[in-house]
């Protein structure tokens, strides 16, 4: 057995789902509040004074102020796009084409995706974020580099084979065989090894044939306890590309459903422009959509229904979108679903910015028993941030009536340095 070691600080967690009950009943707060941690889990949380006297022998790292939180949870990136995030001036289907693909491309080299894989994992450890779903390219070896790379680091990631097999450069190509064959092996050499957890990815349905999709349907049927991800409805282009590729299809969540791709455990990206009928099959299936603000904002997509889509009931996550999204920081993600909010005159609570950045993402992809949360029995991934790591920050906090108005200034204009500690599976990993 490990040794136990107490954290202490200013901690926030969460009980329940603050979109549906007051966030005074779902958040719990500790001014002077830890966690132990032993042997990669959180064996107990509360207040620090008390902690300490029930475990005597814990090593203890005291953080000060600093708020000890679950660590972030990006619910959609693609990996391979961090050296193209932030390229400038163009509309989906156009960036796609100009920035993304030109740079998938290069995973073809084992070693460029090595080089990224790590180096994206370096970057998105110093903001915080311990857990992610992420698309890796057409090329298994970018699975590989991606999933080696984080069991290096004890991570919990989630990823997938990028299938297409229409619509993209010849060497991005599969076909409807070849992805099923390729993402097989893959789930079958990765899925469940230590924390790692395969996706079936599809990319959309415009680099999809039908064929295609059936094909990831049947895989899927074959392992239901895989995640499958995928887009729906970010531009209003790509809407009408889908009609026209699919004449037959009552809506683009339909040329999914037509091949046993929506179902509880599928991941929608963007889910922006929906119709009626999309919502209520959402709803009814226990699929989960995922936000991705600075990605739909840094792309001219639209403005996510949050409070809409809040109130029927369907699993939201929320997301960087790496590289379409413009920032490696869920701080920056959480600032970015505020100013959606806003503009759609339903402005999003400090605790509900938290909570969709950690236990909400951990409920839509069906972790929320492991990661996303503080409390005991889960797994030790938790971020410590510093509420005032810029003078601007700082003053703005100094004047805060409560832990929210102190949090807010840093959602907002916080970054990297705000990022005091990161706990990946109870060992340091950053701070
Ligand atoms: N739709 C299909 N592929 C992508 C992608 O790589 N990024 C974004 N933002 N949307 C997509
Ligand atoms: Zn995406």
């Amino acid at each position: 057995m490990g040794e136990d070691i107490l954290l202490t600080g200013q901690l926030v967690d969460f009980t329940d789902d603050p979109f549906s009950n007051p966030f005074e009943e779902c958040a719990l707060y500790e001014r002077r509040g830890g966690i132990v941690l032993r042997d990669g889990l959180i064996v107990a949380r509360g207040g620090a004074d008390a902690l300490r006297a029930a475990h005597p022998a814990a090593r203890v790292v005291d953080y000060g102020d600093g708020l000890i939180l679950p660590g972030f949870i990006d619910a959609h990136v693609h990996y391979p796009q961090t050296a193209m995030i932030a390229s400038w001036g163009k509309r989906l289907i156009d960036w796609l084409n100009s920035y993304t693909f030109p740079e998938e491309l290069k995973f073809s080299d084992p070693a460029y995706a090595a080089e990224i894989a790590a180096r994206y994992l370096d970057l998105t450890t110093s903001h915080g974020t311990t857990t992610m779903v992420s698309f890796c390219t057409v090329h298994a070896g970018s699975v590989d580099a991606f999933f080696a790379e984080a069991q290096a680091r004890g991570q919990r990631v989630i990823g997938g084979k990028t299938c297409m097999d229409r619509n993209a450069p010849e060497g991005l190509l599969d076909t409807a065989q070849s992805a099923y064959d390729d993402s097989k092996a893959l789930l079958q050499k990765w899925h469940g090894q230590g924390r790692l957890e395969y996706a079936i990815t599809p990319r959309f349905t415009p680099t999809s044939t039908e064929a295609q999709l059936e094909a990831m349907g049947a895989l899927w049927a074959e392992h239901p306890d895989c995640l499958m991800q995928t887009h729906l409805s970010e531009q209003l282009d790509e809407i009408a590309w889908v009609r026209s590729l699919r004449p037959e299809a009552r809506d683009y969540l339909d040329t999914y459903e037509a091949h046993g791709l929506l179902r509880e455990g599928g991941l929608f990206g963007h889910a922006i422009h929906l119709e009626p009928r999309e919502i209520d099959r959402l709803a009814e299936t226990g699929a989960s959509v995922v936000h991705c603000p600075t990605s739909n904002t840094f792309i001219g997509s639209g403005l996510f229904d949050m409070a809409g889509l809040k109130a029927r009931g369907l699993k939201v996550g929320l997301a960087t979108d790496t590289g379409g999204g413009s920032d490696f920081s869920m701080l920056r993600t959480m600032a970015a679903a505020y100013e959606i909010g806003q503009l759609r005159h339903a402005p999003l609570h400090p605790s509900q910015l938290l909570w969709l950045a950690t236990a909400g993402s951990a409920g839509a992809i069906g972790m929320a028993d492991r990661i996303g949360t503080l409390e005991p029995g889960s797994e030790a991934d938790v971020v410590v941030l510093d509420l005032a790591s810029t003078p601007a920050i700082a003053q703005r906090a100094a004047q805060a009536g409560d832990i929210w108005e102190a949090l807010f200034p840093t959602i907002m204009m916080g970054d990297d340095r705000a990022v005091q500690a990161v706990w990946i599976g109870g060992a340091p990993a950053a701070g």
